[in-house]
């Protein structure tokens, strides 16, 4: 997994016009237009890594001490693959040849290796140019080891309303409640209500 998305990265690093790269699928869907999504990074002084320290045994515990010195525990992150780089993160990630053996060896399941990869040495190579947070929204609120994917019944606006308010979080170091660009995951049965919703609830 990680491997495809080194290839996605340095692919896309070939435009030198490309500024910014986000990793999306396609059960992904923006939730504000173009320009919002645009200026939203553009003037962000932070790339949208999800990276968090969980204490219990789904993320220090996947921690194997083999990976050290590279890798300390104390640096140890977890995150969700969804994320936003800028072009020195995007190059850092293509061109680390410290880190992925580490985790090539020692990262094996019950480790999974695209939680835990990018924001581990993101956040050992550049910390002050990490937002610590993903921009996607995903619905973890039913339980069990995968999130909740959404279908033709659930596109109404008010579940939209659920994606846009409601949430608090930190943009260029100030309080804000727009923290989500992106939402997962839709299936293709949703398709067809989300372009009929779309200029109302979406505004595009
Ligand atoms: C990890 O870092 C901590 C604090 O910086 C340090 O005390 C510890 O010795 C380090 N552990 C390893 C295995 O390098
Ligand atoms: C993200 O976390 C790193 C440490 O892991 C920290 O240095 C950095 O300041 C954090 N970013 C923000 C925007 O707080």
């Amino acid at each position: 997994m990680c491997d495809a998305e080194r290839r996605l990265l340095a692919n896309a690093l070939l435009d030198m016009s490309n500024e910014w790269f986000i990793l999306l699928s396609e059960s992904c869907i923006p939730v504000y237009n173009f320009s919002v999504v645009y200026q939203y990074i553009m003037k962000s002084k932070y790339s949208y890594m999800g990276a968090f320290d969980d204490p219990g045994p789904f993320g220090r515990g996947r921690y194997n001490h083999n990976m050290a010195p590279e890798v300390n525990i104390s640096k140890w992150r977890k995150g969700s693959q969804w994320f936003e780089v800028n072009r020195k993160l995007a190059i850092n990630i293509v061109e680390d040849v410290t880190f992925y053996p580490k985790f090539e060896q020692f990262c094996r399941p019950a480790c999974y290796v695209d939680e835990h990869y990018f924001p581990t040495m993101l956040t050992i190579q550049s910390p002050n140019l990490l937002a610590n947070r993903s921009i996607t929204w995903v619905d973890w609120s039913r339980g069990g080891p995968h999130p909740a994917t959404f279908g033709r019944s659930d596109i109404t606006e008010e579940f939209f309303k659920r994606i846009h308010e409601g949430h608090e979080c930190r943009y260029n170091d100030q309080p804000s409640s727009t923290c989500y660009l992106f939402a997962r995951k839709f299936a293709p049965s949703a398709m067809e209500p989300l372009l009929r919703i779309a200029p109302k609830a979406l505004g595009f």
